[in-house]
């Protein structure tokens, strides 16, 4: 994935050709590093890492503790001094989405106000002066020199890579952190998916198989996730999805090259339920991807029964990064069914970015140490 085509007319790198060409040059350079020095420059002089934008730089300890801070910061919300509130009050973050979303926007937003930091949205582009010809590197300079941290979502699949390139070359590099970079990756939704599978699963992830169902090329949480539950032991993914939409090969070879047992299987998803001890994992299709409007109407064979929730092995469940269209059947709206995690899974993401705030601004531990001292905090209710 990191042949990108910088000429995709996805990034505005300057106002004519010549400049273009100079800064392209210049982001090649920094592309040329190997991952492990892509990996350290998106870590802190303690090597923390700072910058969120791959599941790849990801580690069972950083995904621990996050799942640790996760559930520190459920219970001590409630407490009555409001302990959340007060640990970020000087930051400042900017939600710069220049993509749609519902989800991921509201629910990092929510985060940083339990937090108590200062947050700005930049959505609509034709408010900002990059409708002025602005450049990207320009946008992103002027918005890291207003705030301590920069949300992104772009439908850019290098805009990670472009963001940290450009806050490694500026005066004043703040935090970056992906809310989704085209069809390539979605690291924050992969933690609030592992959060949601740790808990669902009792901490019992090795040895489990998980189906990821739909659009499995451009589908960006799918890519994140799998390789976070690359990160475990003995783990066994079915792709479940039509020859178009099936499992792009690097991230096949990266699995493989993990451990992972991997099986594509494009005929439907009869019969995969009842051997997943895990979690399936519905996707839609990603057809904003689209380049002739080719996709009509959903496979009726790839969509998520009611009686397939019954043939899921115990303890697997159901989930979805939602928005969800016709791929799970209505009837699963109105059923009572602890295995049915979707609707949870997305709750899951306020409290696992709040998490993620805490740890890259180094206030985590005073969250657990709430936590652990606090005899007043309420019981959490069980996912
Ligand atoms: C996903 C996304 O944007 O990639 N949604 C989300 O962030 N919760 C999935 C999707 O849009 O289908």
């Amino acid at each position: 994935m990191n042949n990108y085509n910088l000429d995709d007319g996805l990034i505005n790198w300057g106002p004519t050709p010549e400049i273009a060409e100079y800064h392209q040059g210049m982001f090649r350079g920094f592309l040329a590093q190997s991952p492990e020095q892509i990996k350290k420059a998106c870590c802190d002089e303690e090597g923390r890492l700072v910058h969120i934008l791959s599941a790849e730089h990801f580690d069972l300890t950083f995904l621990e503790r996050i799942c640790e801070v996760t559930n520190a910061a459920r219970r001590i919300n409630k407490l009555p001094d409001a302990p959340l509130k007060r640990l970020l009050r000087n930051k400042s973050v900017l939600n710069y989405f220049a993509q749609p979303s519902s989800r991921t926007f509201l629910s990092f937003s929510n985060a940083e106000s339990l937090l108590g930091m200062r947050r700005e949205e930049l959505r609509d582009l034709s408010t900002s002066s990059a409708a002025k010809g602005e450049s990207d590197r320009d946008s992103l300079r002027t918005h890291s020199s207003y705030h301590d941290a920069l949300v992104f979502r772009n439908k850019c699949n290098y805009f990670d890579m472009f963001a940290l390139w450009t806050m490694q070359t500026s005066n004043r590099s703040i935090p970056v952190i992906s809310g989704g970079a085209g069809s390539k990756e979605h690291p924050t939704q992969a933690i609030l998916d592992y959060y949601t599978i740790r808990e669902s699963l009792d901490r019992q992830i090795d040895g489990k198989s998980f189906a990821f169902v739909g659009d499995c090329l451009r589908g960006r949480t799918v890519r994140s996730l799998a390789k976070v539950l690359s990160l475990h032991q003995d783990i066994e993914i079915y792709f479940v999805a039509p020859d178009k939409y099936q499992i792009d090969q690097e991230t096949e070879a990266y699995l493989t090259q993990q451990g992972v047992r991997v099986t594509r299987t494009t005929t439907g998803l009869e019969g995969i339920p009842e051997m997943i001890t895990g979690a399936v994992y519905m996707t839609r299709i990603q057809d904003e991807h689209d380049k002739d409007g080719e996709q009509k109407r959903y496979d009726p064979r790839f969509i998520f029964t009611e009686p397939m929730l019954d043939q899921l092995q115990d303890p697997a469940v159901l989930m979805h990064p939602l928005p969800k269209r016709e791929e799970i059947d209505p009837r699963i709206d109105y059923r009572d069914d602890r295995k049915i995690m979707i609707w949870r899974q997305m709750r899951n993401g306020m409290w696992a970015r709040t998490a993620l705030f805490a740890h890259i601004f180094g206030v985590d531990d005073k969250i657990l140490e709430t936590y652990r001292t606090c005899e007043k905090v309420t019981a959490p209710k069980p996912l």
